[in-house]
């Protein structure tokens, strides 16, 4: 098992790769401990639940809306949970999103821990405090930064993903390798067989070195002022593409780095062998849609950004296989280069 601690200032928190995930009843208090999940995740690991109330949400996107949290609140209140109280989240990124963000407003904020079960929460979602929910078709535009305590990141609760919530997954790690790992990239790239056969030590070895990037980012710049903000290659389109398509998120990114790289290319940050092989390990794994929404489907969407300031967007760039820059541009630019590069298909 690995442990790494992420530091933030006045917080430590621990992420445990490898830990199978039962043993996080050690790790609870004793008591006023909750746990939210949802229905797919309860109906296959919820007989193994620690004996406590559970409340089971429906699975996916849209249950990350201000209701559910409100809805939540009620419960807990009337579980007379109070300011010592614990919110344990077991689930994918929608179910610790969800959690996080409860456990920090509820009366001002109490502890919270993860179970993170899906490889996208596990390679990322669950590290680095970010929660939220959605607001009216914009991602995420609700929410804090909280660092839950601990999240256990067990490779064998991978084996019961769906195949596409699996690939979803593989769409951050490679975003990871992207921007700050080469070595990473090139275990990914030889390792094709063995990453879709679900192979648990290749796992547990791939999720630890995804979190320990982030963590070394998220310890550096919490709340996002700086240097976090390469975390969001790809996610410009990414989540314009999410939002209007209603593909997975994975998928979604997935598509937002082809673009991000074409972009890294076009202004001469990137070579054309680098590109090509960015694109092709993302095609390799089949995580890529159809690019055919309009500049205006894609601009509506790129003006509520949360890169944003003004009529410029903090955009991520790779500048080879294992970096990132983050530049401003005109949100026309922007737009102005995924017209031609949607024109030149
Ligand atoms: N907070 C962050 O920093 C951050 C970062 C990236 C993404 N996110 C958010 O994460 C969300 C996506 O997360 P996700 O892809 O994990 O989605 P998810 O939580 O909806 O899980 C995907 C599906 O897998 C099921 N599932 C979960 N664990 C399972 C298991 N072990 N076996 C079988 N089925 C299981 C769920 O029920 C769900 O149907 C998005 O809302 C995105 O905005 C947050």
């Amino acid at each position: 098992m690995e442990k790494i601690t992420i530091n933030t200032p006045g917080f430590r928190s621990e992420i445990l790769v490898g830990e199978r995930w039962d043993a996080v009843a050690g790790l609870l208090p004793e008591k006023d401990v909750i746990i939210i999940t949802d229905d797919n995740v309860s109906r296959l690991y919820g007989d193994k639940f620690p004996k406590i109330p559970v409340f089971s949400l429906s699975p996916g996107e849209e249950s990350k809306k201000l209701e559910v949290i409100e809805y939540l609140a009620e419960q807990l209140l009337l579980a007379g949970i109070d300011r010592s109280g614990f919110v344990l989240a077991v689930g994918g990124g929608v179910v610790c999103d969800i959690a996080g963000f409860l456990a920090s407003v509820y009366m001002r904020g109490i502890r919270c821990g993860y179970v993170s079960s899906t490889l996208l929460s596990q390679v990322d979602a669950s590290t680095g405090g970010k929660n939220g929910v959605n607001l009216r078709g914009t991602k995420n535009m609700l929410g804090t930064i909280r660092q839950p305590e601990f999240v256990i990141c067990d490779p064998k609760m991978l084996q019961t993903l769906p195949e596409h919530e699996y690939l979803s997954g593989l769409a951050e790690l490679i975003k990871t390798a992207v921007i700050g790992d080469k070595e990473l990239f090139d275990l990914i790239e030889k390792s094709f067989e063995k990453i879709m056969s679900r192979d648990t030590d290749l796992l547990a070895i791939l999720v630890t070195k995804s979190v320990r990037f982030k963590g070394l980012v998220v310890s550096e710049d919490e709340k996002e002022t700086g240097l976090r903000r390469i975390l969001n290659f790809g996610h410009t389109f990414g989540h314009a593409i999410e939002m209007q398509k209603g593909v997975k998120h994975g998928f979604a990114v997935a598509s937002g780095m082809v673009l991000a790289t074409e972009f890294s290319f076009k202004r001469k940050y990137i070579s054309l062998v680098e590109k090509e092989r960015i694109i092709r390990l993302l095609e390799r794994f089949k995580l890529l849609t159809e690019l055919d929404l309009t500049g205006n489907q894609i601009g509506k969407l790129v003006l509520h950004d949360k890169k944003k300031t003004g009529t410029e967007i903090h955009f991520v760039f790779t500048q080879g296989i294992g970096k990132a820059i983050v530049e401003k541009v005109p949100v026309n630019e922007v737009l102005g280069f995924y017209n031609k590069f949607r024109d030149k298909k």
